[in-house]
């Protein structure tokens, strides 16, 4: 099977597998994973579009924090299907590995990736976390969890490690001082952290609103 084969039985089966999901996991997040990818490891000269659009495809295959926190249920079911295509041994490790260190895992984690496929592909993800996409992705998952959209009673808490973050239940405001305004950061490639500029300041922006309605500040104001 040639590499264009490859690619597109693959996102034949992640569309079937994700087509509806509720939790911000779905097909759509993932086809712009796949685009956004490929876009950023084209300007990345040492990037393989083989390894980055698979490992798109692929990152959130079997998520951990739907998994029992399972990390290896990903890597697993990434090869699985792979094998099932008989693609090579080398890329097959080379997109495991993508989606073994993509995941956030809270503040005071480093999460490095260690491959050019991978920094585009982590980049691509966290690009779907700020911005429109994001505010709206971050308020789904909340929803889906049955958690508040804010409570000023109960202050983001710095994550200095993964347990304490995969235990957090905090309101989904929260999230926004825990993880999101910080991946702009956290971003490895130019061309990730030119788009990061004005989705992140669209998030500013959306909390400053967010908090002078929820405070009155406008009905104050009348
Ligand atoms: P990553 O791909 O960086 O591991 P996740 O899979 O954790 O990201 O997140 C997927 C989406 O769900 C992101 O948009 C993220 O902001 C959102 N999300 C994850 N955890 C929470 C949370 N505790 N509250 C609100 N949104 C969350
Ligand atoms: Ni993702």
């Amino acid at each position: 099977m040639d590499a264009s084969d490859i690619i597109t039985r693959t996102a034949d089966y992640i569309r079937d597998k994700f087509l509806g999901e509720g939790s911000g996991h779905d097909w759509d997040h993932i086809r712009r994973v796949w685009q956004t990818s490929r876009a950023i490891a084209r300007t990345l000269p040492q990037a393989d579009l083989l390894v980055t659009e698979l490992g798109a495809l692929l990152h959130d295959v079997a998520d951990w924090k739907f998994h029992a926190g399972d990390e290896e249920a990903g890597p697993r079911a990434a090869r699985t299907w792979l094998l099932g295509l008989g693609v090579e041994e080398s890329v097959i490790q080379r997109v495991e590995t993508i989606i073994r260190e993509i995941s956030f895992k809270g503040l005071g984690v480093p999460t490095p990736m260690s491959t050019p496929e991978g920094e585009a592909v982590q980049d691509a993800d966290r690009l779907e976390a700020i911005g429109a996409i994001g505010v709206a992705r971050a308020f789904a998952f909340g929803g889906h969890k049955g958690r508040p959209l804010h409570d000023p009673a109960v202050p983001p808490v710095e994550h200095g490690s993964f347990e304490s973050y995969k235990k957090n239940t905090g309101p989904t405001v929260n999230h926004f001082y825990e993880k999101l305004l910080h991946l702009r950061e956290r971003l490895h490639t130019p061309a990730g952290r030119r788009l990061a500029e004005e989705r992140h300041a669209f998030m500013e922006a959306f909390l400053r609103q967010f908090l002078r309605e929820w405070d009155g500040e406008d009905v104050a104001e009348l």
